[in-house]
């Protein structure tokens, strides 16, 4: 089982990317046995124009290897930093780039990141926008992660001793649900049934 993990903040060292990392760590740690992390530092992806759909050559050069590894995968980990209330620009650009011939009823878990109490938003956000026509399908369980620069970090003098635990035990159980989802929704992709040439978007 493959599974690929988006941090999706455009920011150079962001705890968006420390949260990815540590759970591309966890996950190879006996969940699964492959995992692929991209990350939106420093916006690797131009943003969409018409030539993704004319399949110009330079959008083939930047998508084409991209493409092969969502292909390949079974399930996502998407992690959005809070940024002014929503999800950053990078991460709904993202979601123009990568659609159904990636995504399509493949589970994906939604990590948000703040560092204050925020965090809400562009879970629902993910939840309302990303999904319809890349039938991405995303799970019951979400992981908030607050205060984030007090958990999850490498010296363990710099991490709360209440919340960092608790967040390395929910995740590690939310990663897990998601394997499961992974092995169960690999049957949907097989039946054949979501297949169509007719309803090519979602309503
Ligand atoms: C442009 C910008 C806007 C932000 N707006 C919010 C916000 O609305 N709510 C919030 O909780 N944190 C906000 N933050 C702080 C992030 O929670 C903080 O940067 C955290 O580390 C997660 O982002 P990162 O993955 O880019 O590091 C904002 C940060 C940036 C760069």
């Amino acid at each position: 089982m493959k599974i690929a993990i988006i941090s999706g903040s455009h920011r150079y060292h962001s705890q968006s990317l420390k949260v990815a990392q540590h759970i591309e760590m966890t996950l190879k740690d006996g969940i699964c046995d492959e995992t692929w992390l991209y990350s939106l530092e420093g916006n690797p992806l131009p943003l969409w124009d018409e030539g993704v759909w004319d399949g110009e050559q330079q959008w083939l050069d930047i998508l084409n290897p991209l493409r092969e590894q969502l292909v390949s995968a079974d399930a996502l980990v998407i992690i959005t930093p809070e940024w002014h209330g929503q999800v950053p620009a990078g991460l709904k650009n993202f979601f123009l780039l990568f659609g159904k011939n990636e995504l399509a009823h493949k589970p994906a878990l939604i990590v948000s990141v703040s560092a204050g109490d925020g965090g809400s938003y562009p879970v629902a956000e993910l939840r309302m926008s990303s999904y319809k026509n890349s039938r991405l399908c995303y799970i019951p369980e979400q992981v908030i992660i607050r205060h984030v620069e007090s958990v999850l970090n490498a010296k363990e003098t710099d991490n709360d001793s209440r919340s960092d635990p608790y967040i390395r035990e929910r995740l590690q159980w939310s990663l897990t649900i998601l394997a499961q989802y992974a092995t169960a929704l690999q049957k949907v992709r097989d039946s054949g049934v979501t297949e169509t040439e007719k309803f090519g978007n979602g309503m």
